[in-house]
């Protein structure tokens, strides 16, 4: 095994064994490369570096209590890829190749996959861009996927740390009937001005409202919103928002804990009633949220806050959530749900 600090690999480039390549061009993909350097050679006129032809996931392998590796729900990653690259209008993997590759990238870099109890785990990158080169803004016909890893640790130690966010009222991420509900690199570009902007006054993220009417509640710049009142689960149903996988999974455990789902519109001013508030993403499951800051602009003096809960810990019900699905990565709680691949 690498010879890492596992408790505190946070969320960073790390040079591991090797990345994983497979070219389509003519109309077909080649055959998966392995490759040591994480350099890569292609076009400057590359449709990528121009035009964001780029489509990206994020998912996990864990090591478990049994000592097996656990892939979280790969194959839902790689359904939301090839509905990515349909809008760019690029070829995606299949969802065989795309598994194919998730677990050939782990085996190959097996050294790099935290041990088990130290909350750390493999974050894959699957990346697909356009390459060949062009000049004009067309779909690319020749791309590369990439299928990238990382030992990565649970963001805020495992702690679950609460976190102190903002609403963003003058830069949304994504445009009404945009690209909002797709993985794609563009979306991050985005929210980088208002994350940067709200990070330099002390936030730690940015809670994004629906771009057509700055009514209703979307999401946080790298993670759906979720809030619980009373037994209900709470979440945003919008089509600026990411899909998240995390969310999708989370729903399924609040309903099998005897929750109730309510994905609907959520006014802002709705945030007054609620009990708990989170983010929920890959990256951590859950990050509660202790305070969101509503201003008439990020920098305006002008605050109205929302509290949840406490400062220091995550609320009962999403801590219960939490557990259920982080004991399912981690081979403690039996996974009902046939969510994970076996590497
Ligand atoms: C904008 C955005 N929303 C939500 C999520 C959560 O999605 P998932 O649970 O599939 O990781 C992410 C990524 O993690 C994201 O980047």
């Amino acid at each position: 095994m690498a010879n890492l600090d596992w408790t505190r690999l946070g969320f960073a480039y790390r040079k591991t064994n090797t990345i994983l390549s497979c070219s389509y061009k003519d109309g077909e993909w080649g055959p998966v490369e392995s490759h040591t350097d994480d350099n890569l050679t292609i076009s400057a006129f590359a449709g990528a570096l121009h035009y964001s032809v780029e489509c990206f996931e994020g998912l996990k392998a864990f090591r478990g209590a049994d000592g097996k590796v656990r892939l979280f729900r790969p194959e839902e990653n790689a359904k939301r890829l090839q509905r990515s690259a349909n809008f760019i209008g690029i070829a995606a993997p299949s969802v065989d190749r795309f598994l194919e590759m998730c677990v050939r990238v782990v085996k190959e870099n097996i050294d790099f996959l935290p041990p088990y109890g130290s909350q750390a785990s493999m974050y894959l990158r699957p990346t697909l861009i356009g390459v060949n080169p062009q000049l004009g803004v067309k779909s690319s016909t020749e791309c590369l996927f990439l299928m990238l890893c990382a030992p990565v640790g649970a963001y805020t130690g495992g702690t679950l740390q609460p976190s102190y966010t903002v609403i963003s009222r003058d830069y949304d991420r994504a445009a009404p009937n945009g690209t909002g509900s797709f993985k794609l690199g563009c979306n991050y570009a985005a929210s980088l001005y208002s994350y940067n902007l709200a990070h330099k006054l002390g936030y730690e993220a940015v809670l994004y409202l629906d771009p057509s009417h700055h009514a209703y509640i979307d999401e946080f710049g790298s993670s759906n919103f979720f809030a619980i009142r009373d037994n209900s689960y709470i979440t945003p149903k919008s089509d600026s928002i990411l899909p998240s996988i995390t969310n999708k999974s989370l729903e399924t455990v609040a309903k099998e804990l005897g929750m109730t789902v309510e994905r609907r519109q959520v006014p802002v001013e709705e945030l007054s009633s609620f009990e708990e508030v989170g983010e929920c993403g890959t990256a951590v499951v859950i990050t509660p949220v202790y305070r969101i800051d509503d201003k008439p602009a990020l920098e305006s003096q002008e605050v109205k806050p929302y509290l949840f809960g406490s400062k220091d810990q995550c609320g009962p019900k999403s801590l219960k959530l939490y557990k259920m699905i982080r004991g399912i990565q981690d081979g403690e709680i039996e996974d009902p749900f046939g969510w994970c691949l076996f590497v």
